[in-house]
């Protein structure tokens, strides 16, 4: 794969970050969740983006990328993904990005209408000026371009607990909840969250809106931690979803403490 590196707003000298062993990317790859709604409505995204974005060759920005692809496969292989993270370790870690930059979502700027499609996926729980990411993004996609995110919904337990929790539990939850041995490590999720006001759907939704931005897409759905830990930690799995149904019973409408997570893909209004 040819591929470009730029630096950005930090000073790492270019020739010390080893470009990426090129790797053939595989369907597990992109859908590597456990069967559950967070893989149901990100197929449902993917036949979306598929049908929405126009036909022949895709300019894709891929923002805070990390080294995980959330696009359909039929999308990346006829796409010029950017990358731009924050992170050299997860930049270097990026295999699928034709150029990767190195840099901050928040003042990082393309020229004007430059992207069919933009991605900021489980990122912007992670950015102080949310804001400042959406403006950019606004600018930099063409008319009728897609913007999908994909982020930790704020008001469901999972949000709640992340959110007032501190990094260190974080990093013993992936560790010894989810079984990541290298979770915290230079490079490694979890990453430190700031949940922004904006992250809470709602709010995003108005931002959106004032900015002209159509939602064409918006689901809630279980965060794929509970079908992991119903098969990694049972015993923890029982007692927590007991406790959810309760809270469930307990609060009012149809809230589901276990919407975890949520998808959300806007339009660029105009011609
Ligand atoms: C949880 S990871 C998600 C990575 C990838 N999108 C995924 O879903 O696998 C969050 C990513 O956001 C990046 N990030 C955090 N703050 C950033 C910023 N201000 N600018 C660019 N990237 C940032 C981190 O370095 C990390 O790669």
């Amino acid at each position: 794969m040819n591929r470009s590196l730029a630096l950005a707003t930090r000073p790492a000298p270019l020739a010390e970050l080893p470009m990426p062993v090129p790797a053939e990317i595989h369907p597990e790859s992109l859908l590597a969740l456990p069967p559950g709604e967070a893989k149901q409505s990100l197929l449902t995204v993917h036949s979306i983006l598929e049908a929405r974005l126009p036909a022949g060759p895709l300019a894709i920005y891929e923002a805070g990328g990390g080294s995980t692809s959330y696009l359909p496969l039929g999308v990346l292989r006829r796409s010029h993904v950017t990358v731009v993270d924050i992170d050299a370790d997860q930049i270097r870690n990026n295999a699928y990005a034709q150029e990767a930059i190195l840099g901050d979502i928040q003042t990082y700027r393309f020229p004007p209408q430059r992207f069919d499609l933009i991605i900021c996926y489980n990122v912007i729980e992670h950015i102080p000026d949310v804001e400042a990411v959406l403006s950019g993004f606004c600018e930099a996609l063409k008319p009728n371009g897609l913007l999908l995110i994909g982020a930790p919904n704020p008001k469901s337990l999972s949000g709640i607990v992340t959110k007032y929790s501190p990094h260190w539990f974080h990093v013993w939850f992936y560790r010894h909840v989810r079984g990541e041995k290298h979770a915290g490590l230079p490079g490694e999720a979890p990453f430190p969250t700031h949940f922004h006001p904006l992250v809470t759907l709602g709010n995003l939704e108005a931002f959106a809106a004032g900015r002209g931005l159509q939602v064409i897409y918006r689901k809630k759905y279980e965060s794929p931690r509970y079908p992991e830990m119903r098969r990694r930690k049972p015993l923890l799995a029982t007692v927590i979803d007991v406790a959810a149904k309760a809270m469930n019973a307990l609060l009012p409408g149809k809230t589901d403490v276990r919407h975890g997570d949520y998808h959300v893909i806007l339009r660029k209004l105009g011609s």
